[in-house]
């Protein structure tokens, strides 16, 4: 069975100072969760991050990173840099990186396969825009976004992995995919690893939802048969809505 994964990804909100208030209210509020509970705060807070949720169940993640280990890359993060103060996950190719910051499946491909060298998990996002779903090209999307990721990377790798379908329309918008759309689409990803890996590796690999999830929606959405977790951005900002999250089960 898939171990759920919950991840916060804070986008450019908090810092250091804020984030050590939100820390120290979630760790309380996940205490008892038995899945893996990741924070994805800016790269300033990291080292913050990593101190106060020493000892407890919380993980955290990168929102970024690059993919050479060192050099001329002014404004860059390195893998190194985020193993040494201990992360052990990083977001890699989000939507907004795609759409604001010229990422492409290239580029996604190159930092997943940096990441995953170095033995930090990457959460690779892929999803559609609205257009593209009007247009119905949602599975075309989903799937050569997601073989164009894992693009040269081992079984091995991909089983370790974890990717995050994310509708572009859902993302902050308050829209949610509905359960089943959620559903069926992340069955498309699955499906695709599955063609490309095999059913072992297609049935360990966890795919998370991210969209809009929220303390209201989360139960529904990881009631269904695909989806494994959620990478949550707006409700990941308030503990007590990221804690409803992350404690879907227990209401
Ligand atoms: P949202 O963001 O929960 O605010 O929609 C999700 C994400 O972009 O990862």
């Amino acid at each position: 069975m898939r171990k759920p994964i919950i991840a916060g990804n804070w986008k450019m909100n908090m810092t250091p100072t804020e984030a050590v208030y939100l820390i120290d209210e979630l760790k309380k509020l996940v205490a008892d969760a038995d899945i893996d509970v990741v924070i994805c705060p800016p790269f300033v807070d990291l080292a913050v991050a990593k101190k106060l949720t020493e000892g407890t169940n919380i993980k955290v993640g990168a929102q970024n990173v690059h993919w050479a280990q060192n050099g001329a890359f002014t404004g860059e993060i390195s893998v190194a840099m985020l193993k040494e103060i201990g992360v052990e996950y990083a977001i890699v190719g989000h939507s907004e990186r795609r759409q604001y910051f010229g990422e492409t499946d290239e580029t996604v491909n190159l930092r997943a396969k940096a990441v995953l060298a170095a033995g930090v998990v990457p959460i690779i996002c892929v999803g559609e825009t609205l257009a593209q779903r009007e247009a119905n090209a949602t599975e075309l999307v989903v799937k050569t976004q997601t073989i164009a990721a894992l693009n040269g990377i081992s079984a091995d790798g991909v089983a370790k992995l974890v990717i995050a379908y994310e509708p572009v329309w859902a993302i902050g918008t308050g829209r949610t995919a509905t359960s089943e759309q959620a559903n069926e689409t992340i069955a498309v990803i699955r499906n695709i690893v599955k063609a490309i890996y095999g059913k072992a590796v297609s049935d360990a690999v966890r795919i998370q939802y991210g969209g809009s999830m929220n303390p209201k929606n989360a139960a529904e959405l990881m009631s269904m048969p695909e989806i494994d977790g959620g990478l949550i951005g707006g409700a990941s900002l308030r503990a007590a809505d990221f804690a409803a999250v992350v404690n879907y089960d227990k209401r």
